[in-house]
């Protein structure tokens, strides 16, 4: 599609002549039949729907727009979550993601996701006590995990337990009643450490520690996965402080893929548990909630720091990536990676340094000034150092994805939440462009040779 301007244009389409061209529109020429469409341009984007006006004649279907992967579609509006990739910014609700992250806490931030805005100091606690009064989950959930066998993944036990508070809580079906919308989402915030906890003391063999209401939301969640058997159990409040931070970090990103997973499944009115098992399995995917385990493998394998020049100089071969840097949209340092890199090192100092620490920092290094990677904008990404911290809380790799789906949570019903209030909103139903063959007639088994 070219644009040109009226002056050059042969012939008009006599509906483009009566709608008068709006101050912000775009002039299209169809160079098929020599008409001009005039298109209207809201916030930056043109209404695909006004493309299928462009048509050779009357039965055509109408133009479409191609996209897969949606690099250049938006396809919500949405007031949730702000990013601009070019200048490193991510904000919540306005709130530049630096501040929440040093003066807020993951229950809170939740809140201003899905509610829009701060909480004042009684709703805030008012949702604290709300969430930790349904973390416990049902027994028959925990015979569920109990059948997993014992190598299942946690993130698929986490995907199918989920799925299945469905069976629990009937009137989650009724997606029209905010009030049980809301708590649903209250159960869906307080039951994601529990269901997880539970997979991960599966994995274990180790039997289930039990929530207790008495602790924080993040305090809780850690008491679950490591109290073995002490009474007296109290998370490392370094630790509590960088899961809190973690949480935030991680909380909402505005129309990633399973945040698309949610909004696509949940258009179709199903109940908000199977579509947050939509979601979590898309963030199981390696291109998605994986990349920080693939960074722990890729320094575990570089091994160490007088390897790296081979390393990179194979990276910049196209042979390998470097794992942790370039991001579809941040083309300046993401935001969220700054704050773990300098939370990592009050870490280390409870856990003991992770040993990969050195390798990750001198690569950065080299990567920054190196011309390759800044020609192409490729800068440290949330996943570089979020591993690290990890592995040196003593999680396995296989906790990582499930670790960013507890936060995520609350990201994916604020967009959820906001959804149904959208007039716009409808069932989420792409089109294609057809590549099969055109009609053929049915052939008997008999008659289709070998
Ligand atoms: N290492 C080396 N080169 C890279 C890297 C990298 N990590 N990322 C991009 N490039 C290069 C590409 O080879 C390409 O070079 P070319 O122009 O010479 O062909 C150029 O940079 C552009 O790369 P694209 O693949 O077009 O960028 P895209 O936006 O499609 O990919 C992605 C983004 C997938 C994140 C990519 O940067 C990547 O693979 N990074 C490593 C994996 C990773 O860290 N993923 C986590 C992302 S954060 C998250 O999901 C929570």
């Amino acid at each position: 599609m070219s644009l040109v301007t009226k002056e050059n244009t042969p012939m008009s389409d006599s509906r483009t002549k009566e709608a008068p061209p709006t101050q912000d529109h775009v002039t299209v020429t169809d160079h098929r039949t020599g008409r001009e469409y005039d298109l209207p341009i809201t916030d930056g984007t043109i209404n695909a729907l006004e493309l299928r006006q462009i048509k050779v004649n009357e039965d055509d279907f109408g133009l479409m727009t191609y996209d897969p992967g949606f690099s250049n579609t938006a396809s919500c509006r949405s007031s949730v979550t702000f990013i601009d990739g070019e200048k490193g910014i991510l904000r919540y609700r306005g709130y530049p993601i630096e501040q929440l992250a040093e003066q807020s806490n993951y229950l809170e931030t939740a809140w201003l996701l899905i509610f829009g805005r701060l909480p004042t100091a009684t709703e805030l606690q008012e949702w604290e006590a709300e969430i930790s009064r349904h973390t416990l989950i049902h027994e028959n959930v925990r015979h569920f995990i109990n059948a997993f066998r014992y190598d299942a993944h946690p993130m698929v036990m986490l995907i199918s337990t989920v799925a299945s508070l469905s069976t629990f809580y009937k009137e989650a079906s009724d997606i029209s009643n905010p009030e049980i919308r809301r708590l649903q989402m209250i159960r869906l915030i307080a039951k994601m450490p529990t269901l997880a906890a539970f997979a991960y003391r599966h994995s274990l063999g180790h039997r289930y520690t039990y929530p207790n209401n008495q602790l924080s939301y993040i305090g809780n969640f850690l008491t679950m996965l490591f109290n073995l058997n002490d009474r007296d159990f109290r998370p490392d409040p370094v630790l509590e402080q960088a899961l809190n931070l973690l949480f935030i970090l991680h909380a909402d990103h505005e129309q990633n893929c399973s945040t698309n997973a949610m909004r696509s499944v949940g258009s179709s009115r199903v109940d908000p548990y199977c579509s947050i098992a939509a979601a979590t399995a898309a963030l199981y995917g390696p291109l998605h909630g994986g990349a920080n385990e693939a960074v722990l493998r890729m320094l575990a394998e570089i091994g160490s720091v007088d390897k790296i020049p081979a390393f990179m100089k194979s990276v910049k071969a196209g042979e390998r990536r470097l794992m942790g840097f370039g991001h579809r949209v941040y083309k300046n340092y993401d935001p969220r990676a700054k704050i773990i890199k300098e939370m990592a090192h009050q870490v280390f100092r409870v856990t003991g340094k992770n040993e990969l620490l050195d390798i990750a920092l001198e690569l950065e290094k080299i990567a920054l000034q190196d011309e390759y990677f800044v020609d192409r904008k490729l800068y440290p990404n949330v996943d570089f150092y979020s591993g690290l911290i990890y592995q040196a809380m003593g999680f396995p790799t296989t906790m990582f994805p499930v670790l960013f789906a507890i936060p995520r949570t609350c990201g994916w019903l604020a967009q959820w939440e906001e959804m149904q209030g959208d007039p716009a909103n409808r069932i989420s139903r792409p089109r294609q462009i057809y590549t099969g063959s055109d009609e053929v007639d049915y052939v008997p088994l008999e008659q289709r040779g070998s």
